[in-house]
């Protein structure tokens, strides 16, 4: 069992209990509930803060180029706290370009990820002259070859490399390795055609080797194994002229979402990281997501029905698999708080479940809550990341809002959906 204190310090820093209340940036939880609706994802604008501030410091003595996986959290407040913070961005699409240059982002401190980008991305890409456009295939480097055309502009390429290196995560978070579907695999025909291409193209310049594990690793030793690859083959180009500035170890680390949970912090990551990047001809990049964002949100949920099933206790809310469909996808597991009285002594194991049409909507499995009624409020901790970025509308349910919260201010920052925008599309 979970003690409600060891769960409380996951919530955001400065959450306390005020009046017998949760309250994250000095908002009491059940205010924010009645002024917004719930289910509510409330973001913690000093947290997020620190996060930034705690990443950059573990990487500032190796001089590293930290970006956001904007795809962790898209929120453009959130975005903007991050551009404040001196954080570059990792965008994947042409919503993720707009989000960020919304939110303040210049293009050069911008990269392009994805396996696939559509035509009109990497055209954007070129337009507005980002940082750099990760290059996955060869394919997607023909396609800017025929896009740059005769222009006289400069485009700068990051290659995702393809390592044998396996982080231990879930399969589906794994990035790299044999059956993974990003990256070009390093020593391989498709690696020699893509270094010909940018060789031939007085366009193109190749500024940086990346390689992304996964998620959720809590192993440093595979980053050390991938740097360690990757500067092997940054040597080999450069004894054939290539100008590397960067080598890029993307994100992946791990953050607990129960207590006791392993996880790898940024400064565990930069100490690994130090002996190979210390004293090298390479500058360093990563581009963690998870671990920026996890802790400053939480989501809160109201409480529809308790119920007795055989041995389980089962505790519906109005939310679920559409807000989060992290537990569904690939097992993940959370705690949970109750948002009136938080220290109360929990009763047995409770399924906290969704309101969606599957079996598999069961939001937080096995938690220890104490005796829970209809109307109750219920907050999930560590609710950050991946969340209101995969909401979806299934079952035509709106999304939640999301609100930033900070020195006892609350600031929504995305409104809640109606049935109208769910609707919207819809051609009948
Ligand atoms: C290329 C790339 N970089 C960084 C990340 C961020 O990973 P995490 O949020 O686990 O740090 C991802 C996540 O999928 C990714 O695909």
């Amino acid at each position: 069992m979970h003690e409600p204190a060891s769960v409380l310090a996951l919530l955001p820093h400065g959450a306390g209990i005020v009046d017998g209340m949760l309250s994250v940036g000095g908002c009491r939880v059940d205010d924010l509930a009645s002024r917004f609706g719930t289910p509510l994802y409330v973001y913690d604008d000093g947290t997020l803060r620190q996060s930034a501030r705690e990443v950059l410091a573990a990487f500032r003595p190796l001089g590293a180029r930290v970006s956001f996986a904007a795809k962790a959290c898209e929120v453009i407040r959130v975005l903007r706290v991050f551009e404040e913070e001196g954080l570059d961005l990792d965008a994947v699409s042409e919503g993720e370009l707009e989000a960020a240059s919304r939110a303040g982002f210049d293009p050069d401190r911008i990269h392009l990820h994805g396996n696939n980008k559509a035509e009109e991305e990497l055209a954007r890409a070129i337009r507005c002259g980002l940082r750099a456009i990760v290059i996955d295939n060869v394919d997607e480097a023909r396609r800017i070859v025929r896009l740059v055309g005769n222009q006289p502009v400069q485009v700068s390429l990051t290659m995702r490399v393809l390592l044998p290196v396996e982080a231990a995560t879930h399969p589906h978070l794994q990035t790299s390795g044999e059956r993974s579907k990003f990256g070009i695999p390093v020593e391989s025909d498709e690696a020699r055609e893509f270094l010909d291409l940018v060789a031939q193209h007085p366009s193109l310049r190749l500024i940086s080797l990346h390689t992304h594990l996964g998620s959720q690793i809590a192993d440093v030793d595979v980053y050390t194994r991938a740097a360690d690859d990757l500067l092997q083959m940054a040597a080999r180009l450069s004894a054939r002229g290539s100008p590397l500035q960067e080598i890029s170890l993307g994100g992946g680390w791990a953050v607990a979402y129960r207590p006791g949970d392993p996880s790898l912090s940024a400064r565990d990551v930069a100490a690994a990281l130090a002996p190979l990047f210390g004293d090298c001809s390479w500058r360093l990049a990563v581009e963690p997501g998870r671990a920026l964002v996890a802790r400053a949100g939480v989501a809160i949920y109201r409480v529809g029905s308790v119920k007795q099933s055989g041995s389980r206790r089962l505790v519906a809310v109005d939310g679920g698999m559409g807000d989060n469909p992290r537990p569904a996808l690939y097992g993940a597991r959370y705690s949970a708080l109750p948002v009136s009285r938080p220290m109360s002594t929990p009763l047995g194991p409770t399924d906290v479940v969704g309101r969606y049409c599957e079996s598999g909507d069961v939001l937080a499995r096995d938690v220890f809550l104490p005796a829970m009624r209809a109307g109750d409020l219920i907050c999930i901790p560590m609710s950050g990341a991946y969340q209101v970025s995969m909401a979806s509308s299934y079952n035509l349910v709106p999304q939640p809002a999301v609100v930033l919260v900070g020195a006892s201010r609350a600031n929504l920052a995305v409104r809640r959906a109606t049935v109208d925008d769910v609707l919207a599309r819809d051609v009948p």
